[in-house]
């Protein structure tokens, strides 16, 4: 059996009237940039998440850059966020000369651990970056409370988590009207909601804020060709705001298949028992709910760990050890991910900031372990049975 990782294609295929008479749409309308679609958008998905205000734009990481011009972060403040993340939100912090602050995260969430974050905060500090990891709202109120003492913004990194919930509440619009906040999001193809080229979202409750972003993105224009702030084009063009606009549509539905999919992987695969090696399956603690932007397990040695910070060796042998059983999986015909392999302490670009490893040592260790299997909405019964068997006999093997 060959499995798609994520599968696009089937999602293409359920909603393809809908979306080719969409793009047509669009393309009869000759509106390319700034159409009725992106409009339409901005009020679906601000009523989706149920805040006031919602901006399409050019990619998650636009979304980022956005928000830190929005709140003015500039070279020489710090900006708090986890180093067990995808390089674009640690990226715009650098990129605007501010600096990185990276808090290590829990070991059960891989969220950013709330406990650490007060000893990292300086006179420099401006904001606060968790990141909904996976899918997984992190916990937002905790972290808007440490914010609101120490009078910092928070931008929640929404870019995995669009459609998970926390406490009722949806990701992307867990802020607090006490401070200043915003949610991010990406509409890369593979995100939970993913349209066909980049696209990303800056959603928040602040007009002020809003209108900034609105101008941000458009070369920080406030009325035609008259120009108040130093900004980008950030737009997202008509057709992907079409695209989105369908498979907004079928959301809610997709998120539904995606709770029972992530519940199947749950039931088998902790059926499977091998002598060595066990696999740690996604937490999520009460009244948080996944959209399982990915499907993440730990490949764990069944003997307790060595004390943190795990020394090299250990997280490279257990790093290949992993490594061996996805080309396993791989010649079987399934594909995996690691997300991530190498956390953003280590990582070349900024090592600048001067840390070293053993610094992070819970997101060294969950880098050394985790990896994420084929998962979508489309992904059939079938496909994740024969997944499910693959891996409990991979597993023995080990
Ligand atoms: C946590 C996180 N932040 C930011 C981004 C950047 O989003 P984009 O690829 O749309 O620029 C991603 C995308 O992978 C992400 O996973």
């Amino acid at each position: 059996m060959n499995i798609d990782f994520i599968n696009l294609k089937a999602q293409y295929h359920a909603y393809k009237q809908d979306i080719d008479s969409e793009i047509a749409k669009v393309l009869e309308s000759s509106a390319y940039v700034m159409g009725e679609s992106v409009r339409e958008l901005e009020i679906n998905l601000a009523r989706f998440c149920g805040c006031k205000y919602a901006r399409a734009v050019s990619s998650g990481t636009d979304a980022l850059l956005l928000s830190l011009l929005a709140l003015g972060i500039k070279s020489g403040d710090e900006v708090i966020t986890t180093p067990f993340t995808f390089i674009a939100t640690a990226e715009m912090i650098a990129l605007l000369g501010a600096r990185p602050v990276f808090v290590d995260i829990n070991e059960r969430t891989y969220n950013i651990d709330v406990d650490k974050i007060r000893t990292h905060i300086t006179p420099k500090t401006k904001a606060i970056i968790p990141v909904s990891l996976y899918g997984l709202p992190a916990d937002m109120d905790s972290i808007n409370a440490i914010a609101k003492e120490h009078d910092l913004a928070v931008i929640e990194d929404a870019c995995q988590s669009f459609g998970g919930l926390y406490k009722g509440r949806k990701s992307c619009n867990l802020g607090s009207q006490t401070i200043r906040s915003m949610g991010v999001t990406s509409f890369f193809p593979s995100k939970p909601l993913g349209c066909y080229g980049d696209g990303g979202a800056v959603f928040s409750n602040d007009e002020k804020l809003d209108s900034q972003i609105g101008s941000l993105l458009n070369h920080g224009q406030v009325a035609r060709y008259s120009h108040k702030y130093i900004g980008l084009n950030a737009r997202l063009d008509s057709l992907q705001c079409a695209v989105l606009n369908v498979k907004l549509k079928h959301f809610e539905n997709e998120l539904k298949i995606r709770q029972e999919l992530a519940n199947a992987y749950n039931s088998g695969l902790k059926k499977i028992d091998s002598q060595n090696y066990r696999l740690i399956l996604p937490y999520i603690p009460e009244s948080y709910v996944s959209a399982y932007a990915q499907y993440s397990v730990r490949l764990s040695p069944k003997a307790p760990d060595a004390q943190y910070p795990l020394s090299q060796k250990i997280l490279q042998d257990k790093a290949s050890k992993r490594d061996s059983l996805l080309k396993a999986l791989q010649e079987k015909g399934i594909p995996t991910a690691i997300h991530y392999p190498i956390p953003l302490h280590l990582q070349e670009s900024l090592a600048y900031l001067g840390y070293k490893v053993g610094d992070f040592p819970t997101s060294e260790a969950i880098a050394s372990e985790i990896f994420s299997l084929p998962f979508s909405a489309f992904l059939n019964k079938d496909e994740q049975d024969y997944i499910i068997s693959t891996l409990s006999s991979e597993l023995q093997k080990l």
